[in-house]
């Protein structure tokens, strides 16, 4: 949520920080703005609108050697130029970027005008500026340093100064920021990927750190000027991950790739000679997983669809009592850590800010707590007790599609390595083995069926309400196809339990509003049929979601999109493949930015 960036160096700063701020664009598209440094003086360039249209009114000769940028998913303030970052003091010799919320910006607003600050936005990040401002004394590290304890909340900064040329100052409280070295020049950046087309060297910033970067290196402290040492990381992606390679959008490509990142998200981790699932990270001895009494799942979005898919296989599976709870709901609700529960956090960023505050919660309270994380080094991997990184590679497409299907990857092997751990057999756990084994050959048939997928999308998208529906292990399925179609396409959709619907949606059944049945050919296969009928009586269209090779279901559905034949563990990756691809050719018919979506941003770090 909202991306900065910053370099100082020998390039045209300008054009770092746009090739930047496109590559964190993802973050945050409403408005975006640059800084850039030349001879004691600065000059912003900001607006509303993606970074496409801010380039186009960047002067081609703006010259400069460093600065910041800002690509904004706004909190305070509407959507237009002046909200837009960089803010600059009253002088315009100051000049920061933000993203977090600062929770006590009016106080500090007020008392800042009534010091004669005139402020020029409606948001909480200008404050900063001013405050900065009012505490230079001719050392902007030091005037952030005193700032920092004053600001409540949570931010990653970043700040430059007219009078001190080619430096920038960074502050990290809540709000993810890493700086990358390369010759010569050096770069921070609220994500790696801003950085990744000039270095693979960077340092993750921990909250309460202070980073001063010049073109030649950087020191990190804190505010009382303690000296820290960090760790200089290497960033593993490639490039080509974070490029379309030859797709039209970022969320085919990543649909697409889903046989090689489940493939990625297993690879090691089979252990075929004791049948169970081999997780290194977790961090617990043979006899804590076995005290394991209880798994508590805590995640929000496509994520908290994950934890629900895996609760309910926890339990049926490995014979564990498990939950699946919103994580901005546990952070509040007092939680209760019971003994010898083991929770999980769910979060593909890792910096999800609601995910983040229930594992601080939690951890307060005694819990033990591993996450399940895409971005290596990001924060919720940094302050876990252990985990598992899923390997999907980057996701770019705001819309999660490849890292839930990783994120299953790792906790069906993590279900197995429990089961075998109690009461599930050799023979038992090599079927299931097998199968997990066999998940990217399936996805890959089912992506085969695209065009009979997109045919149904083009058919129905026109319809302004949509139903989806499913049963055991693909309930959470269902949500999660209405969720990326509300998401992507902007229809209304509402999953539910197939079992719910007589309880009230199916008030909502008419010839206009579709239902979508996942009809998996598992044990509770006649209940959804039986719902089908329900729905079929009252005139409603119905999309199946099918085996090969069951003719019953085409005397019901209007149109069935079939997927393979799988161990019934399988269908929840089956079917939500087909979803992600209905969703995004329904989304793309009617000429939807699939990518990034209106309103929504990739990695949401304020509450
Ligand atoms: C945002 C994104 C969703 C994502 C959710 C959780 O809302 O738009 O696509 O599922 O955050 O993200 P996380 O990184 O914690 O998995």
């Amino acid at each position: 949520m909202c991306g900065i960036v910053g370099y100082c160096g020998v390039k045209q700063a300008s054009e770092v920080l746009l090739e930047g701020l496109k590559r964190l664009e993802y973050r945050g598209y409403d408005s975006a703005g640059i800084c850039v440094g030349e001879g004691g003086c600065l000059t912003t360039v900001k607006c509303k609108g993606k970074i496409r249209e801010l380039r186009s009114i960047v002067p081609v000769d703006l010259k400069g050697t460093y600065g910041i940028g800002h690509t904004r998913w706004a909190t305070h303030g509407e959507v237009n130029d002046q909200n837009a970052h960089p803010h600059s003091d009253c002088s315009g010799n100051i000049s920061i970027v933000h993203n977090g919320i600062i929770e006590n910006y009016s106080v500090l607003k007020e008392k800042l005008q009534s010091d004669g600050h005139v402020f020029k936005s409606d948001t909480d990040s200008e404050v900063i500026a001013h405050l900065v401002s009012s505490l230079y004394t001719g050392d902007l590290e030091k005037a952030v340093k005193l700032a920092a304890p004053l600001l409540k909340g949570t931010y990653g900064i970043a700040c430059v100064h007219a009078d001190e040329p080619g430096v920038i100052i960074g502050a990290r409280n809540g709000s993810p920021l890493v700086l990358g070295i390369g010759n010569d020049e050096m770069f921070l950046a609220s994500d790696v990927t801003a950085m990744m087309s000039y270095t693979r060297q960077a340092v993750y910033l921990e909250d309460g750190e202070i980073v001063r970067i010049d073109a030649h290196g950087y020191t990190t402290s804190d505010v009382t000027d303690r000296a820290i040492t960090k760790k200089i990381e290497h960033i593993d992606w490639e490039l080509q991950e974070i490029e379309k390679g030859g797709f039209p959008t970022y969320m085919e490509k990543e649909i697409f790739e889903q046989p090689l990142s489940v493939e990625r998200a297993m690879k090691g981790r089979l252990d075929k000679e004791i049948a169970t699932g081999h997780l290194g990270g977790l961090n617990m001895t043979s006899s804590e997983l076995l005290n394991v009494e209880r798994v508590k799942l805590v995640a929000t979005g496509t994520s908290y669809h994950a934890a629900m898919v895996a609760a309910y296989l926890l339990e049926t599976v490995a014979r564990i009592p498990s939950t699946a709870e919103l994580s901005s709901e546990v952070r509040y609700k007092n939680p209760v850590v019971e003994r010898n529960a083991l929770h999980f956090v769910i979060s593909q960023s890792g910096e999800t800010a609601d995910t983040l505050y229930a594992m601080r919660e939690l951890q307060r309270k005694g819990a033990r707590v591993l996450g399940i994380c895409n971005v290596v080094g990001s924060t919720i991997p940094r302050e876990s007790d252990g985990g598992v990184y899923i390997h999907s590679g980057p996701e770019i497409a705001v819309a999660s599609t490849k890292a839930f299907t990783s994120q299953l990857t790792a906790l069906y092997l993590f279900t197995l390595l429990m089961a075998r751990m109690r009461h599930l057999s050799f023979e038992a756990g090599s079927r299931i083995l097998e199968a997990i084994e066999s998940l990217p050959g399936l996805i890959a048939q089912v992506l085969s069926n695209a065009d009979a997928i997109k045919t149904v999308a083009h058919k129905y998208c026109a319809h302004g309400n949509f139903l989806f529906l499913g049963r055991g292990l693909n309930y959470p399925v269902a949500l999660e196809g209405a969720l990326k179609l509300k998401e992507i396409s902007y229809i209304h959709a509402e999953g539910y339990s197939a079992a719910e619907i007589k309880h009230g949606p199916i008030a909502l059944i008419n010839e206009e509003t579709p239902s979508m049945f996942l009809v998996p050919d598992d044990r509770l296969r006649d209940k959804v049929i039986t719902s089908m009928k329900e729905v079929k009586a009252r005139k409603g269209k119905i999309i199946a979601l099918a085996v090969n090779g069951h003719g019953d279901i085409d005397e019901i559905a209007d149109d069935i999109i079939y997927v393979p034949k799988a161990n019934d563990i399988l269908y929840p990756f089956l079917m939500v493949v087909p979803l992600q691809l209905f969703a995004y050719y329904c989304a793309r018919k009617l000429g939807r930015d699939v990518d990034q979506p209106r309103n929504l941003a990739k990695s949401v770090t304020v509450e």
